[in-house]
């Protein structure tokens, strides 16, 4: 059962850095016990010695070169998209922008995992359901006042309960499929592994780690890409859905904003090049981040007694550490419910958890920050360019109002129902040419050119 006999809200920027910094005290606790059932000891869960490894294997994968080539692959998924868009636009047809971002983001983030195409935008079955079935559960269980799942009778008889374990086998089975395809492909492979390793056909995280000798047959391999398609999945969904309804009660930010994507972009697809560029794109993703952290809050565990400024922990409390009131504190932010992004200097550093003193934090921050973070803004940042580009957005007339619900992320009640319509100019048609795989090693949205050595210096604080 669940060990949780505490709880703790926490807000305060200085006692937020003491429980992300010190591993040796603050664990992931009740979030562990429940993802268990579909993350196992995957990155997100793990603790300790298993977090430790499994860290340093992942972190790599995810290089510079890596990101790079990912552009080319988030700028065809927010074409498909946008070729959705022209369709709806064309016949008048209101949309449901974020289930749309939620199958967006799905289609990206299982190429860039596993080169696994779920073609969700035009697919609604099989294997797309299923994930919509496991992630739905971890949901509920997440915000479950009584973990019914535990209880013994409960797992034998809830037709519910079926449904998510035959969904859960539907993955791990395509999982194992995908892991021996990419096998076969690493042993005909004449392979030379070094630091920014990348297969040019299959550029995906697995391959990465099968060529670096993570074990094939193994649970934890299994584990750690579906962390990463959850994790990477719902997270940068929500940022956008979140980021157009915020654009639609701003028009000047969205005008802004649109001037800057025809000046940068014109009608090519995004490049490397332009993620430099695109500063004022990069700095409305930072602010809907601020306003709608996903997210919204983070959990640890104390694992001995302890004191945070005036306030004792009790061992195995549990700490709830509200991104949301901390991002939105009128003590700490000028208007800190408005949506800005010219708070953020155009010039300045990109905002991170270390520039901010721990008072922002859109992907954690200490040894277990977000993994994904260079990799999820370039993605949102192409979306967002992309389809602002080609569209204006508006909620639609009669939609249901925009609230929000929590899981994981922050989720719309009832969905963000808008009016899409093509832009007063001539229609953009994006020419093939795309994104080249050359890095400049300068580039850089977040502290992300720290991330290798950044797994590194915190795996040795760990240890020590
Ligand atoms: C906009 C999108 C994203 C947001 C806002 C986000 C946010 C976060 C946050 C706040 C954490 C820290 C959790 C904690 O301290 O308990 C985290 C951890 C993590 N994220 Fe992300 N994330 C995003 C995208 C991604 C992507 C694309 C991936 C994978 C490619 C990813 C993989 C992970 C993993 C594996 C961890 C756990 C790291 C560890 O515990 O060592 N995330 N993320």
């Amino acid at each position: 059962m669940t060990a949780a006999v505490q709880l703790l809200f926490c807000s305060l920027p200085s006692f937020i850095h003491t429980c992300m910094l010190f591993l040796v005290l603050y664990v992931q606790g009740i979030l562990a016990e429940i993802l268990d059932f579909v993350m196992g000891k995957g990155l997100i869960p793990a603790d300790g010695e298993i977090w430790r490894v499994r860290r340093r294997a992942i972190v790599p994968a995810l290089h510079q070169k890596y990101v790079a080539a990912m552009i080319g692959l988030f700028g065809q998924a927010a074409d498909r998209l946008c070729q959705k868009l022209d369709a709806a636009a064309s016949d008048g047809e209101d949309v449901e922008m974020e289930s749309l971002f939620s199958r967006l983001t799905l289609d990206i983030i299982g190429k860039a995992v596993f080169n696994y195409d779920f073609d969700s935008l035009s697919n609604d079955t099989g294997i797309v359901e299923a994930v919509y079935t496991v992630l739905r559960e971890a949901e509920d269980r997440s915000v479950a006042p009584i973990p019914v799942w535990e209880i013994p009778i409960w797992k034998d008889v809830s037709p519910r309960l079926r449904k998510v374990n035959a969904a859960l086998k539907l993955i791990n089975d395509t999982l194992d499929d995908l892991i021996a395809i990419c096998k076969r492909m690493v042993d005909e492979e004449e392979l030379q592994f070094h630091e920014e390793y990348m297969n040019e056909q299959d550029p995906s995280i697995l391959h990465f780690l099968l060529a670096s000798g993570d074990d094939v047959s193994s649970k934890q391999l299994r584990d750690d890409l579906m962390t990463m398609l959850i994790a990477g999945h719902e997270t940068s969904a929500a940022v956008l859905t979140w980021t157009f309804y915020l654009l639609s009660k701003e028009p000047r930010v969205m005008s802004k904003l649109q001037e800057e994507v025809d000046s940068v972009l014109g009608d090519q697809y995004p490049t490397i090049e332009d993620m430099k560029k695109l500063k004022y794109t990069t700095r409305v993703i930072n602010e809907s981040l601020r306003l709608y952290p996903q997210p919204p809050v983070l959990i640890r565990r104390s694992l001995e007694d302890d004191v945070l400024g005036e306030y004792p922990i009790k061992r195995n409390e549990d700490i709830f550490i509200s991104v949301w009131n901390l991002h939105r504190s009128p003590k700490l932010w000028d208007d800190a419910d408005k949506f800005e992004p010219e708070r953020w200097a155009l010039d300045g550093p990109s905002p991170n958890e270390t520039n901010q003193n721990f008072k922002y934090l859109p992907f954690g921050g200490g040894p277990r920050k977000c993994v994904g973070d260079l990799f999820a803004s370039y993605e949102t940042v192409v979306a967002l360019a992309m389809l602002v580009r080609r569209f204006n957005f508006q909620i639609a007339v009669g939609a249901p109002p925009v609230e929000m619900t929590t899981g994981a992320t922050i989720h719309t009640t009832q969905g963000l129902k808008m009016t899409v319509t093509h832009r007063i100019k001539p229609p953009i048609v994006p020419s093939l040419q795309m994104s080249t795989l050359e890095v400049d090693p300068s580039i850089s949205l977040s502290d992300q050119d720290e991330v290798s050595q950044k797994g590194e210096v915190y795996q040795a604080q760990a240890q020590s």
